[in-house]
Parts: structure tokens; C-alpha cells; sequence
């Protein structure tokens, strides 16, 4: 089932005008300035920062641990370099010829135990060879914290990588930022549905911390100006927006900005319960809530901002950077979120096509019909976000709070962009593994199952009319998974058989 690059396809009903966020920067592009590498590409900040950097000219390269064509048809001009930071010698051939690296990667997915180690044995081979391919400099973003004290293991590990990357010969020029607000921020979209969603809010001692919060476009900004200052090289930063807020501040205007009534009670200081409570009701995975709010009891404000001095724009307020993520989300034109970077998925993933032996279980559904094949698959590119399942919509939810319940990802991830689709974005608890236009959609299953599953979605010709087909694929693990199939069977009779009637009905030819 390998599908060629010229079969693969986006499906947007309106490519998204993006504004460039450093277009008043006070830098301006470095003439002659050699290739710079982004790495972290596929992350919320790196894809941010790669547009940003070919609209000043630069020749880029992106370093991904997963090369899909997805990289080549967002960004035309970027050479892409697949290489895993803990591989040095694939690290080695990804930083050969590079003048300026960003360094972008983070591992806080691998969960509390593995992170931390990953992440310093990232930075060490990165020094390593940026030493040996004589890069002129690298710049990383990192964690704001105050040394002093006793930092979360989060923060602590983003200073350590900053110390790691120092020891060698490359000058590092280290931007070290608080929680970032943009639209599809990890710390964004926790503040949102928490707020969205609980009427009362029960909040810890550790809610009246001090944060420094800063716009993603501030942000972005910081980095680019950076490499066009060449005094910056070798030094470290604070950057922050113009805020300083409580977490609890954060979350009342929040609420305000959405127009709702909030009750916040003071509750004891239970992490694991607000961890619990936080990967449940928002679509933030365990790993990363667990550790964003461990971080919440240090106060993150900026001390050292001599970056002001190089870099002097006015940043943005913590409610100007809301209402702006806001307006992306309706305008649905987010760009980068943070489940775009998701090591279980993207590439990285078991492919249908690479089951050996194929699925042990298939359920498929068909119909015949006399609309287009391309009104259909306009129709099938709709389902999941907001719209939903277009039919037995609390049976979908269901599932998804399952998940959420067993700390999987549940169907609050919604899409990105409800105009587009492009392979390995996300729908709710699925990701989009193949699209050929007007013909297949695959889906492969993002939620905790005892096995693996995807959903396909074709339309095919039959002489005058189309068949329209959706087939559920699912591997099991054990014998558990083996019932699993059996237990749910009944409700995808409902659910399937429902969902391509609907799809039908909404084809317009
Ligand atoms: N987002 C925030 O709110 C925030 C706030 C303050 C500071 N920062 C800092 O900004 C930086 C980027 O954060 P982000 O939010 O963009 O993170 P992110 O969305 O989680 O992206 C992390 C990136 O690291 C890459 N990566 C992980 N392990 C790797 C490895 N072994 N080799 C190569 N690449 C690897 C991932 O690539 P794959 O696709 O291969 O997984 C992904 O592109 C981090 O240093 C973070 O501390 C972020």
C-alpha cells in the first residue's frame, strides 16, 4: 500500500495567508550568512521558525528524526536531513557545511523517568559535532529559572542542556523563555480547556507563582533577531512579554477574554491529582502536564534582559498574545501545535503498510452511490474537531474519555486546521498516515488499545457511480485484544454504518 510523493496530497479548501511575525524586526537579514539548521523542525517552536527564516532568504535545513514529503511540500526550498540527536554519527552528517544551528529538541515526551537523560546526551553530541564541522554558532531555547533555587526536573534539565552545549568550542547564545502563548501551545491549550471546561477551579497553593509569559510571535522574533546580532553570540537571555502574572491571574483573564464566569477554591498542593486532572480535561498528554506543573511552584521571571538592549520591539502583553491565539483558532490558521511533535506517531509509527501479514481483523462498511468522488472525499477530509463524527457524537466522546481516563490522548486534540488535512496531522484520537485526493484516507490510532488500529476511508468508481467504502483495521496484542474487538464490534455497526450514510448525505456535488 505505498503510495509515490505525486499521490500524496494536501486537501485544503483555502491555503491559509500567514502574517509573517518578523517583518518589524530590528534586525535585518545577515548578507553572505552561511546554511543555518533548524532542528526540533517538526516541534511547535521549529516549524514556526523555518518559514520565518527562508521569507529573510537564508538557506535552511531542517533536521528531522522522521523525513517526510510533508517537510518539502510546507517548505519547498529547506533541505531536509533525517538524524537522530543520540546518534552522533548521524549527527555528524547532519551538521556538515552548517554556519548557525538552532537547537530546538526536547524530549519531554519519553515521560519523567527518561527525559532528562535524553536530553543531555542530545546536548552532549550535539557540542560534540558542531565542534567537529566548526559551526560558527548555536542557539537555543530554553527554560527560564533561577538557579538559586530548587528547580522542577523539567526546568533543571533545560539548564543543563544549556551548561552541556557550553563546554564546547561553538559560542551558544541561550534565549531562555517561560511559558510560551500562541495558538496550539502546549501551556495554551491547558489553560484553555481548563477554563473552557470546569466551572470551578480548583487551585493549589503554587497558582499565586510568578510567570513571565511570552508570545510565540515575540519569541520567534527573539531567535531570528539573535542570529542577525553576532554581538549575541556566546551570551545568555531572559526574554518575557510584558507581564508578570500568577498562574492564577493567567487563568482569570483567560476567562474573561472567553466571557465566562470562573470559581477558583484554594486546595492543597496535590501534584499527581492536578496532573491528573490537567492530561484529563485538556488534550495534553500525561507526560507533558505532569511536567509543566511540577514546574508551576518556581517563580519563571526574567532577571537578565540585556536582550532588550540588541533587540528593542515592544513584546506583547499576556492578553494582547491570548487574543491573538484566539483569532488563528477561529481563523483556523494555526500553524505548528504542540501534537505535531508526537515520537509514538508521525513517522516513527508502525505503518499499515508494514504489518506483516496485515491486520487479523477487518470490518467494512460500503455504499453505492451517484455523487462525485470528489464531493465524497471533501466530505470524509471534514470529519473530527469541531465538527465531530457527524453522527453518534456521544459514542465517539465516550471512547475519548476512556482514553483520557487510561492518560491517553482522548478526542480533545481536534484538528489543527478544519479546512486542511495533511498527512500526520491529527484528527482527535487518530493521525492521518496516508491521503491520496479524492480517493483514501488512513487513520491510525493515536488512543490506548490492546493492539493497532487504523481507519480507511475510500471512494472508488464504478462505472457511473462511486462505492464508497470504510474499512476498520485492528491488529490485536494478546488475548486481551482479541476481546477488545469482539466488545466494541457491536458499536462500530452503529457508528460506521451511520458515519458513511452521513458522509454521503454531506457531498456536495
Ligand atoms: N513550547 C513552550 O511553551 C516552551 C517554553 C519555553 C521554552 N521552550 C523551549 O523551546 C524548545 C523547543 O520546544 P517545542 O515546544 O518546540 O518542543 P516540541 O514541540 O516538543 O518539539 C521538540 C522537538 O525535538 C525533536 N526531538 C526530540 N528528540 C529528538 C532527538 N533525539 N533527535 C532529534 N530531534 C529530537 C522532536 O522531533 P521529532 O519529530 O523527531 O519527535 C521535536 O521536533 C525546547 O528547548 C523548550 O524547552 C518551549
Amino acid at each position: 500500500m505505498m503510495t509515490n510523493q505525486t499521490e500524496r496530497d494536501t486537501v485544503s479548501a483555502a491555503e491559509p495567508h500567514r502574517d509573517l511575525f518578523c517583518s518589524d524586526l530590528p534586525s535585518g537579514p545577515l548578507p553572505g550568512m552561511g546554511r543555518v539548521l533548524v532542528t526540533g523542525a517538526s516541534g511547535y517552536i521549529g516549524g514556526r521558525l523555518v518559514p520565518e527564516l527562508l521569507a529573510r532568504g537564508y538557506s535552511v535545513r531542517i533536521m528531522v528524526r522522521a523525513p517526510s514529503p510533508v517537510y518539502q511540500e510546507q517548505w519547498p526550498q529547506v533541505e531536509v536531513v533525517a538524524a537522530d540527536a543520540l546518534d552522533p554519527t548521524q549527527l555528524r552528517i547532519a551538521l556538515h557545511g552548517v554556519d548557525t544551528a538552532f537547537y530546538l529538541i526536547h524530549s519531554l515526551l519519553l515521560g519523567q523517568r527518561e527525559f532528562a537523560a535524553a536530553d543531555i546526551q542530545a546536548a552532549i553530541n550535539f557540542r560534540t559535532a558542531a565542534e567537529e564541522n566548526k559551526l560558527n554558532r548555536i542557539i537555543y531555547l530554553g527554560g527560564l529559572g533561577d538557579t538559586q533555587s530548587t528547580l522542577s526536573l523539567h526546568l533543571q534539565s533545560r539548564i543543563q542542556v544549556a551548561e552541556e552545549l557550553r563546554k564546547g568550542s561553538v559560542p551558544v547564545t541561550t534565549l531562555r523563555a517561560a511559558i510560551i502563548i500562541g495558538s496550539g501551545s502546549a501551556s495554551y491549550e491547558i489553560i484553555q480547556h481548563l477554563v473552557k471546561k470546569l466551572p470551578i477551579l480548583v487551585i493549589p497553593r503554587w497558582a499565586k507563582t510568578k510567570c513571565q509569559p511570552i508570545a510565540i510571535r515575540d519569541v520567534i522574533k527573539y531567535l531570528v533577531g539573535t542570529m542577525e546580532i553576532p554581538e549575541t553570540a556566546g551570551c545568555s537571555f531572559d526574554i518575557g512579554g510584558n507581564d508578570i502574572l500568577s498562574y492564577h491571574e493567567m487563568l482569570n483573564i483567560r476567562a474573561e477574554l472567553l466571557g465566562k464566569k470562573r470559581l477558583f477554591i484554594p486546595f492543597f498542593s496535590i501534584l499527581p491529582l492536578y496532573s491528573y486532572v490537567g492530561s484529563f480535561v485538556t488534550p495534553v498528554p500525561a507526560p507533558i502536564t505532569r511536567s509543566l506543573m511540577e514546574g508551576l511552584k518556581n517563580e519563571v521571571i526574567c532577571q537578565n534582559t540585556a536582550i532588550r538592549h540588541y533587540l528593542p520591539f515592544r513584546t506583547l502583553s499576556y492578553r494582547e498574545a491570548i487574543i491573538r491565539a484566539m483569532n488563528r483558532e477561529e481563523q483556523d490558521q494555526i500553524h505548528t501545535r504542540w501534537s505535531d511533535a508526537y515520537p509514538p506517531a508521525h513517522e516513527l509509527a508502525l505503518k499499515f503498510h508494514e504489518l506483516t501479514g496485515g491486520p487479523r481483523y477487518t470490518g467494512t462498511y460500503s455504499l453505492t452511490t451517484a455523487k462525485e468522488g470528489s464531493a465524497l472525499f471533501a466530505a470524509i477530509c471534514k470529519i473530527g474537531g469541531k465538527e465531530g463524527w457527524f453522527s453518534n457524537n456521544l459514542l465517539w466522546r465516550m471512547r475519548g474519555a476512556i482514553d483520557k481516563m487510561l492518560l491517553g490522548v482522548g478526542t480533545a486534540r481536534g484538528r489543527k486546521s478544519h479546512s486542511s488535512l495533511r498527512i500526520n496531522d491529527v484528527i482527535d484520537f487518530w493521525r492521518v498516515e496516508d491521503l491520496q485526493k479524492d480517493r483514501r484516507l488512513l487513520l491510525r490510532a493515536e488512543m490506548k488499545l490492546p493492539g493497532k488500529a487504523w481507519l480507511e476511508f475510500t471512494v472508488r468508481d464504478d462505472r457511473t457511480r462511486r462505492i464508497l467504502t470504510i474499512s476498520a483495521y485492528y491488529h490485536p496484542e494478546g488475548y486481551l485484544g482479541r476481546v477488545y474487538w469482539f466488545i466494541f464490534l457491536p458499536f462500530h455497526e452503529i457508528l460506521f454504518n451511520n458515519l458513511i450514510k452521513q458522509i454521503e448525505a454531506r457531498s456536495r456535488d
